[in-house]
């Protein structure tokens, strides 16, 4: 194999997308994705049991489907990548099952890596310029939101903070469900927002009162912000009033944005870190974006954010990661690692020999 440019396969099934991606060292061949949204569409969130009987259905024709895009023979993949956490438990079980047994039939090395660092990963492909670091990395969609400080990609990672309840991602999908908004909520609040007034409802920040700020300074909590729209909405409609949904929305969204920033922003200058990249699929989030652009343009931080295509949960960025780790020399995972459902951002890959 080029250690330089190996050719790397990545599978990704840590939550609802079974995500299969190939590249050459940081050049993206193939991102090919298989949803299983619309079947957790009736629950209002995502069924773990759904999920992963859905990658065990369609994770063999994604790889079909990805090798054909990248035009590559599975017979010329140098090293499998897979999601080993974190995520939800039997979703990962199919990945690492599947990648266990193309790394056994091809006779390639395996990397078991880690989901969140490699939302970071995804950047390389995005981007000719080297990562720079140390750069602050915020997180976040319908399964995780997260404050990381990455010193080096594939050694030093720590979590600066993260939310102690809901997701920004669930959050937004529950207000969403409040305001008779289909499933996920995300973009149906994001676009009728457009027409709302971001003052018009003053909704509370979680974890930003001095107190607060002692022990949970970059921690974020969605679960109160959640139950205040709910309540204001309630009070509303009990009162014979009508809910103007835009201006719930729009209010909400800036609750959110308000909060998710602030502290980001807070944890560069702190830092003393001037480059900041955005991952995960509320990142698509066009407040939350505009919010970005304008705070990080005012204190001279650089900011990156992935195509979202590379944002949201797919396989190219854990194989990015994979090939990331394979350049740093590496060696790769021993084949007796588990999936790890809430394996910690510090452990950028799993099943180490030393
Ligand atoms: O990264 P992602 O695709 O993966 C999972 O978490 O599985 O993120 C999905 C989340 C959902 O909660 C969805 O409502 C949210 O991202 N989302 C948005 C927007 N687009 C997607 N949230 C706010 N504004 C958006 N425009
Ligand atoms: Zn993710």
């Amino acid at each position: 194999m080029n250690r330089q440019e190996p050719l790397v396969l990545g599978i990704e099934t840590s939550c609802d997308e079974t995500g299969v991606g190939i590249v050459r060292g940081r050049k993206l061949l193939a991102n090919v994705i298989a949803s299983s949204m619309a079947d957790h569409a009736k629950f209002g969130g995502v069924v773990p049991e759904i999920a992963a009987r859905a990658h065990l259905e369609s994770l063999e024709s994604v790889i079909a489907q990805a090798l054909r895009a990248a035009q590559v023979e599975l017979r010329e993949i140098d090293a499998i990548a897979v999601t080993a956490g974190p995520g939800l438990a039997g979703a990962l079980m199919v990945g690492v099952a599947a990648a266990k047994a193309l790394a056994l039939a091809l006779g390639v090395p395996l990397y078991g890596v880690n989901h969140l660092v490699a939302h970071v990963g995804a950047e390389l492909l995005s981007s000719a310029e080297p990562l720079h670091t140390p750069t602050v990395a915020l997180l976040v969609s319908g399964g995780h939101t997260s404050l990381l400080l990455v010193r080096d990609l594939v050694d030093d990672v720590v979590m600066l903070g993260e939310t102690i309840d809901d997701a920004a991602g669930e959050a937004f999908d529950k207000v969403a469900r409040v305001l008779e908004l289909p499933y996920p909520g995300g973009p149906e609040i994001d676009r009728i927002a457009a027409d709302g007034d971001p003052l018009a409802i003053r909704f509370p920040r979680g974890l930003v009162k001095p107190a607060d700020l002692v022990k949970h300074r970059y921690d974020f909590s969605f679960s109160g912000l959640k139950t205040s729209v709910a309540c204001w909405v309630e009070r509303e409609l009990a009162q014979g009033r009508t809910v103007n949904r835009a201006d719930v929305a729009a209010s909400f969204q800036e609750a959110v944005a308000d909060v998710l920033l602030h502290k980001t922003i807070d944890a560069c200058l702190t830092r003393e870190v001037s480059h900041l990249i955005l991952g995960g699929g509320v990142v698509a989030n066009s407040q939350i974006r505009g919010r970005a652009e304008k705070l990080c343009a005012a204190h001279n931080i650089t900011l990156r954010v992935p195509p979202l295509s590379l944002c949201t949960d797919n396989g190219a960025m854990i194989a990015s990661l994979g090939a990331q780790l394979i350049i740093a020399g590496k060696d790769p995972s021993l084949l007796n690692f588990s999936a790890h459902s809430t394996l910690p951002v510090t452990s950028v890959m799993v099943g180490e020999s030393r």
